[in-house]
């Protein structure tokens, strides 16, 4: 049966934006009689009635060729075309259409990518990671409106259940055992008994994959709502073991992890990835950071977790203000904020402190201040300077006046005629 109400229902909930490109490729489509689908992860999320902001379309037919054609009518749209993959990608303010041809894929061996090659919709839709990842939407022809579900993937939808299309599916892309723990806390799927064994009997082919598809994979997981509930099902799988040998995951980091969460409302990425380093040796963190292929910043983070773990034996004692700013301000902030999500009690109150007044806290003379007051330029003016901070931090001083006070003392000049 015919539901052209579910076209109706994607165009409205697309950004309003995105709606006139994806009016242009469909009305010119319809026009020429091309075969055109919404697929993947829209397609899933229009039939759960949860918003959609990825639009994949694919065609069968000459994908970049239609997308060149559309974008040349649309002022504001520009088209990116990848010809190797036979994909395009209409990019305009705050939307993304992408449409490809398409296509069939090999995998030579595990870990690869894939090789491909022009095929059917079935073909498209037989390469997917899960059946409910494997509908399509048709937007063309005498099907318009209706759903093409080979695979089962509605009643999986409605069962919540996760599964994979054919038994090899995970050793071709054990990335997919990554992406189906994250549908977990998100949709409330679960994998199906079958799925869950390929999973238990697969899971070491993650180690065959590439740093840069794991960093990929593992930030969109730290990028979801409550990254510790699907790390927790990927320690349970074997799967973190698997990307390397020192990542482990329990309950007591997933705690710290809830704390990061409420701490910073949208923790970043690299704040998590410092915490999930946070047990590690050293060399395991430098060892991590390298497998996950992390970015500059992030290996600072990573390399960084160790290091501030040793300090929680000293920022739990009575440590002054200053001394804690001495400690601390090394510290890359994503590590400092892990610190202040998982150390002991008073360490994670110091590093809060640290994090939200003192890192700040200036002292009310700048080095403008001092020369005025007749210091010499020099090294003196900056170690003045510092000295003036500890001061306000530890409440040695508590007015521009106990400053001048205290910088006429240690640079030696003689009181002021106020004074
Ligand atoms: N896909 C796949 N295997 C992968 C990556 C992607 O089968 N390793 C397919 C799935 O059909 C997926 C679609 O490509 O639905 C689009 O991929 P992506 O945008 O990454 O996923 P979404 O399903 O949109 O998931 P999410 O909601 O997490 O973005």
């Amino acid at each position: 049966m015919a539901r052209p109400n579910l076209i109706d229902k994607l165009k409205k909930a697309l950004p309003a934006s995105a709606q006139p490109p994806l009016d242009a490729i469909h009305r010119r489509a319809r026009a020429e009689s091309l075969p055109l689908y919404l697929v993947g992860g829209a397609v899933r999320d229009l039939l759960l009635g949860r918003p959609t902001l990825d639009v994949d379309l694919t065609l069968e037919g000459d994908a970049p060729a239609l997308a060149r054609r559309v974008a040349a009518g649309l002022p504001h749209v520009r088209c990116v075309v990848h010809s190797a993959f036979g994909t395009a990608t209409l990019k305009g303010s705050g939307f993304r259409l992408d449409v490809a041809t398409a296509r069939a894929e090999t995998y030579d061996r595990p870990g690869a990518l894939p090789s491909v090659s022009p095929g059917s919709l079935h073909d498209d839709l037989l390469r997917r990671d899960f059946t409910v990842n494997a509908m399509a939407l048709s937007l063309t022809g005498d099907r318009a409106g209706s759903i093409i579900d080979p695979f089962g993937g509605k009643a999986d939808l409605d069962a919540k259940l996760l599964r994979v299309l054919h038994e090899a599916s995970f050793r071709d892309d054990a990335t997919r055992i990554l992406r189906g723990a994250r549908y977990g806390p998100r949709l409330g799927f679960r994998f199906e008994a079958k799925t869950l064994h390929w999973i238990e009997r697969d899971v070491g082919f993650l180690e065959s994959i590439s740093g840069p598809r794991l960093r990929e994979e593992l930030t969109r997981t730290l990028r979801e709502p409550e990254p510790q509930r699907i790390l927790l099902r990927l320690q349970e799988l074997g799967a973190l073991r698997a990307i390397h040998r020192a990542l482990s995951f329990d309950g007591r980091r997933a705690e710290a992890f809830e704390t990061l969460n409420r701490l910073l409302r949208e923790p970043s990425s690299t704040a998590y990835l410092a915490l999930m380093a946070w047990d590690l040796s050293l060399q395991e963190a430098a060892a991590l950071a390298a497998r996950l292929a992390l970015n500059r910043r992030q290996t600072e983070a990573v390399r960084a977790a160790p290091v501030a773990r040793e300090l929680e034996r000293e920022l739990s004692g009575r440590v002054k203000p200053s001394r804690t700013v001495e400690l601390l301000s090394p510290f890359p902030l994503p590590t400092t904020w892990a610190l202040a999500a998982s150390g002991q009690e008073r360490a994670r109150r110091q590093a809060l402190r640290y994090l939200r007044r003192w890192r700040s806290l200036k002292p009310a003379l700048d080095g403008h201040a001092l020369l005025a007051m007749g210091a010499k330029p020099g090294p003196r003016l900056g170690e003045v300077l510092r000295h003036l901070k500890a001061a306000k931090l530890d409440s040695e001083v508590r007015s521009r006046g106990d400053e001048e006070r205290m910088a006429r003392r240690l640079l030696g000049l003689s009181s002021d005629r106020r004074e």
